[in-house]
């Protein structure tokens, strides 16, 4: 990747988002400065997390900025899984070839949304906890069980690397409530005819 390549957010629409990244071979200078020119485009965007295809490198890395969670008060709440202990402290960060399972069989629902899908929101069901293994910056591999937040939002980025944005696993319901929203965007940059290919339809 040129250094002087500027790198733009992709909004649905855009192929990029719907193919499958290609796993980083080796972490060098270009996948640093990738991983430093991604954060502000996040927090230009008051975003939490951003997938390297959303700015259009198809490569399986993310980075994320996932607050502490605070009750109404702004008081610390108190997290509960090795992840969130270990990772929450030293966001930002970025997550390389991470591989993502789910841990039991507790799910919860959550509005999300999605920089690529910008000002909607809706409900997504995903399971509670995750194993996320995963290569940071620095080369050291990470193994470890996240819940909360975190979880929700390493299924939401790693979602990006195959191709999924989190409108394919809306129910009918959550999918029609934006989908005024989403014909105005598809209008402005999806191909004409595009569609999107929902994952929980049979
Ligand atoms: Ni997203």
């Amino acid at each position: 990747m040129a250094k002087d390549k500027k790198l733009t957010l992709r909004i649905l629409g855009d192929p990029v988002l719907d193919q499958i990244a290609k796993p980083v071979e080796k972490i060098d200078d270009s996948i640093i400065d990738l991983a430093h020119q991604m954060l502000p485009i996040m927090y230009d965007t008051n975003g939490v997390g951003l997938a390297a295809p959303q700015v259009g490198v198809s490569l399986r890395m993310f980075v994320l900025d996932v607050p502490a969670p605070e009750d109404e008060e702004g008081h610390p709440l108190p997290v509960n899984s090795p992840g969130e202990i270990q990772l929450l402290p030293q966001m930002p960060m970025a997550f390389i070839n991470p591989e993502v399972t789910p841990i039991g069989t507790e799910t919860s629902e959550m509005d999300e949304g999605c920089l690529s899908v910008p000002k909607l929101y809706a409900p997504v069901k995903r399971p509670e906890k995750v194993m996320l293994k995963a290569t940071l910056l620095n080369g050291k591999e990470i193994c470890m069980e996240c819940g909360g937040f975190l979880a929700r939002a390493i299924q939401h980025e790693n979602d990006h690397l195959d191709g999924i944005v989190f409108v394919r696993r809306l129910e009918d319901e959550a999918l029609e409530g934006i989908k005024k929203g989403l014909d105005k965007i598809l209008k402005k940059n999806g191909k004409p005819n595009y569609k999107i290919k929902r994952l929980n339809k049979s």
